[in-house]
């Protein structure tokens, strides 16, 4: 999708979208850098637009990775549906359907998650609960990664993965935020 029908498409679902330009190189090569570039992973997307970043985390993933990128908006996913590479699976839904998704892919863990849903339109607690459930679903080690235009939240990732690194990013437009969270290793 171009950055103008985006941007269209971003003013006509802004709630859902939470922007009208999507993530810019920079943006999408720090989200795929905290993948393990040699390891077999199963990677969650969610948000996953039109696939801006969906293309730089298949750039990076080894060829027996899987990525299941989760989009809610129809026009975007149909996006996903146009990027040819088997070891990507667009899926029509929403986050909140994680866990189902993937049982119907027969996936009970996965390993990391990059997010871009604009968590500000939940409230806390349920934005909390899907978090806590995200992190259930991942491996020990795993990492949980975040874009924001803001800071606002980063309390409410501290409280669900106990730790936080943020990184700014200062070349995207607008300039945004990547929070990365790492679950631990004991079991929670
Ligand atoms: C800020 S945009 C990011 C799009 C793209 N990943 C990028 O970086 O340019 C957020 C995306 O999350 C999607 N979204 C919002 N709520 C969602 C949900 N509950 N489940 C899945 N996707 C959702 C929106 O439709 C939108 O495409």
């Amino acid at each position: 999708m171009s950055r103008i029908k985006f941007f269209f498409e971003g003013l006509k679902h802004f709630k859902e979208i939470g922007t009208v330009t999507r993530s810019g190189t920079a943006m999408c090569k720090k989200a795929a850098s905290f993948i393990p570039a040699d390891d077999k992973v199963i990677i969650v997307e969610l948000g996953a637009g039109d696939g801006v970043i969906t293309k730089h985390i298949l750039r990076r993933i080894s060829s027996d990775s899987t990525l299941i990128a989760i989009e809610l908006n129809e026009k975007l996913y149909k996006e996903l549906l146009d990027i040819q590479d088997d070891r990507l699976i667009p899926v029509h839904g929403s986050a909140e359907e994680l866990e189902a998704i993937l049982s119907e892919h027969h996936i009970q863990n996965i390993d990391h998650i990059v997010c871009a849903i604009p968590f500000i339109v939940f409230p806390r607690e349920k934005a909390k609960a899907m978090l806590q459930t995200f992190k259930r679903l991942m491996k020990p080690g795993g990492f949980f990664m975040q874009i924001h235009y803001a800071k606002n939240l980063t309390s409410l990732y501290e409280s669900v993965f106990g730790n936080l690194k943020t990184h700014f990013i200062l070349a995207n437009f607008p300039p945004a935020y990547v929070f990365v969270c790492r679950k631990s290793s004991e079991r929670v």
